[in-house]
Formats: structure tokens, C-alpha cells, sequence
């Protein structure tokens, strides 16, 4: 049996579906269900009908499901695809941060541990960041932000807030230097820049658009340019460039990558669906907090 026969035949057996991350590698991304960003899958995993979903992308994507959909078999093909930005934050030093400003409300980056989206009062990812500050917040409300500086600064400064934002980062997107971007825009003076919101700010400052992953995606299919520079983590060049075939895609800097997206391979993915391995456990008590947070965002993107 070839490796798709062998995929589809498990997800038959197990009623499954895989949803990938847009960093996954190219070969994870097409035997997958959906691909999309971390919203769009979190609103995908609650959304299937399936008892088991596969989460080809990293921990805190997969627990976000297993908290929106606690019912079901959650799964990570290699249970060390973590994030080193959502690690860089707990819920005992944001419950200090919390009693420092006991005034002050929480917005949780989804780039999170569990644990932490439970001490929470919104969460957000970067398709929404600003709009959810703007939106749940008024001027002179004071807002905790963490882990990610660079999200947090961005999306406060465009939405006119009050925010403390934690010292979290996430270093493949700080490798996207601003001689980076000027060099490719040397190079290809007729395209556009996109770029993330976890990059540094004076790299963001030199681009067009600042965008989530399926953002990038729905503004190239709209825009009317050829060419792109692209600000993110390097797999994204492939679901840009299979969407879009007659335009041209460059990595802003090959250095951007995420060495624990790419921790997921076909095989871990076959071998767990065979063995129904490795499940996201989370204590009930964490789902049950960290829920609040999680959904108040899904309710803030139905409205919007
Ligand atoms: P998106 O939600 O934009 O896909 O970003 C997730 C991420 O981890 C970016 O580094
Ligand atoms: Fe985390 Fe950065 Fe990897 Fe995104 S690219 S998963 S923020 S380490």
C-alpha cells in the first residue's frame, strides 16, 4: 500500500482528520484535511465531527484543540514539537505579573502553555491580536499582554491600548533582520513585503502588510502583484506558491525557520495513526479555566 492508501485507510478506521500548520513541511501539508493558521485550525477543531484529530503543528496547537474540543482524541505525531515562545511564560510568573497590577486584565497570545491561557481573561491569536485589544478594551483599561513582545507592541500601538507586554519572543522570526528585507527589496524592487507580527519592529516597519500565515494567503490571492517578499517562517513559501502558481514568492531571510515545525515528518504521522499516539491529557480543571479565555475569542471573530 502506498503512504496515502495506508493515511486514508487509518482515518477511515479511526474516523480522523489531520489538520497541518502552514510551516508544516510540504509532504505533511498535502495529505492533510486542512492547513490554516493557528485560528483557522482552532476553529477547524471544533468544527469536524471526527472522535480523533491528528494536529500536524506544535503543542500548543494541539492542547488548544484538545481545550476546545475536550471530547476528542487529540493528537501530536512527536509529543517534542513544542514552541520555545510559549514556554517562555508560566502560570506562577503570570499570576505574579497579575498581583503586581492587580487592576490590570489578561490577553494570552495563543503561542501559549495551557496552564497559562487559564490564569487568562482573552486570548488572541495574530489574525486578531489588534482587533480583540480594540474590540474587549477602552483607552484607558490597563492590559497585560504575554508571552509575545513583539505581537503585543504591534497590535497595542494599532489599537491605541494600554498594554505591559512580557519579554517573550520567537527567535526564528527575530533571525528576519531589516538588511534582510532591504536586500531582497534591491533584488526585487516590484514586490511586495508581507510580514508577521512576531518579527522585530523595525523589520515590520519596512513592509507592506503585517499579516497572520493565512492572512499572507488571502492577501496575495487578492493583491494584484506578481512578486512577494515573504517575513515568516520559510515553510510558508510552499502553501503560497501551490496556491498560487503564476506568482513569485522570496523569502525575506532563509534563516527563519522553526526547527520544531519541521519535527513533524510523514512517518511520525502514519505511526501515529497506527497507535493512536502521543494524546494530549490535559487535568480537567486547566480545560475547564482555560476555556473562558479561548472562547471569548472565538466569540469576538463570529461577531466580527
Ligand atoms: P499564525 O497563527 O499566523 O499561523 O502563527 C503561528 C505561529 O506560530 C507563528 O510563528
Ligand atoms: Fe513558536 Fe516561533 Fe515556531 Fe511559531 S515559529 S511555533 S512562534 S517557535
Amino acid at each position: 500500500m502506498n503512504y496515502q492508501d495506508e493515511i486514508a485507510s487509518l482515518k477511515e478506521k479511526h474516523n480522523a482528520t489531520i489538520l497541518a500548520h502552514n510551516y508544516q513541511l510540504p509532504e505533511v501539508q498535502d495529505i492533510a484535511d486542512f492547513t490554516g493558521d493557528s485560528l483557522g485550525l482552532s476553529i477547524k477543531a471544533s468544527e469536524t465531527k471526527s472522535d480523533v484529530i491528528v494536529f500536524c503543528g506544535v503543542y500548543f496547537m494541539a492542547e488548544t484543540a484538545k481545550i476546545i474540543s475536550p471530547q476528542k482524541k487529540i493528537l501530536i505525531p512527536d509529543k517534542n514539537a513544542g514552541c520555545p515562545m510559549a514556554d517562555m511564560i508560566t502560570a506562577s510568573q503570570l499570576r505574579d505579573l497579575k498581583k503586581e497590577n492587580p487592576e490590570a486584565k489578561v490577553v494570552c497570545y495563543v503561542n501559549s502553555l495551557a496552564e497559562v491561557k487559564a490564569e487568562s481573561n482573552y486570548c488572541c491569536t495574530s489574525a486578531n491580536a489588534e482587533y480583540m485589544l480594540r474590540e474587549a478594551f477602552n483607552e484607558n483599561d490597563k492590559i497585560l499582554f504575554v508571552p509575545d513582545r513583539y505581537l503585543g507592541s504591534f497590535a497595542a500601538q494599532k489599537a491605541e491600548r494600554n498594554v505591559i507586554v512580557w519579554n517573550g519572543f520567537c527567535a526564528s522570526h527575530l533571525r528576519i533582520l531589516p538588511e534582510h528585507i532591504l536586500q531582497k527589496k534591491a533584488q526585487h524592487p516590484e514586490a511586495e513585503v508581507l510580514i508577521h507580527p512576531e518579527a522585530l519592529a523595525e523589520s515590520v516597519n519596512l513592509a507592506d502588510a503585517v499579516l497572520s500565515t493565512s492572512g499572507m494567503l488571502t492577501y496575495v490571492k487578492k493583491s494584484l502583484s506578481s512578486e512577494f517578499i515573504i517575513g515568516t517562517e520559510i515553510g510558508m513559501l510552499y502553501p503560497l506558491q501551490k496556491q498560487n502558481p503564476d506568482k513569485k514568492f522570496y523569502p525575506a531571510s532563509d534563516l527563519a525557520v522553526c526547527p520544531n515545525m519541521k519535527k513533524i515528518t510523514l512517518d511520525k504521522v502514519i505511526t501515529c495513526l497506527q497507535n493512536l499516539e502521543f494524546e494530549i491529557d490535559l487535568p480537567a480543571e486547566i480545560i475547564s479555566r482555560s476555556r473562558t479565555s479561548i472562547f471569548r475569542m472565538l466569540d469576538f471573530v463570529k461577531k466580527a
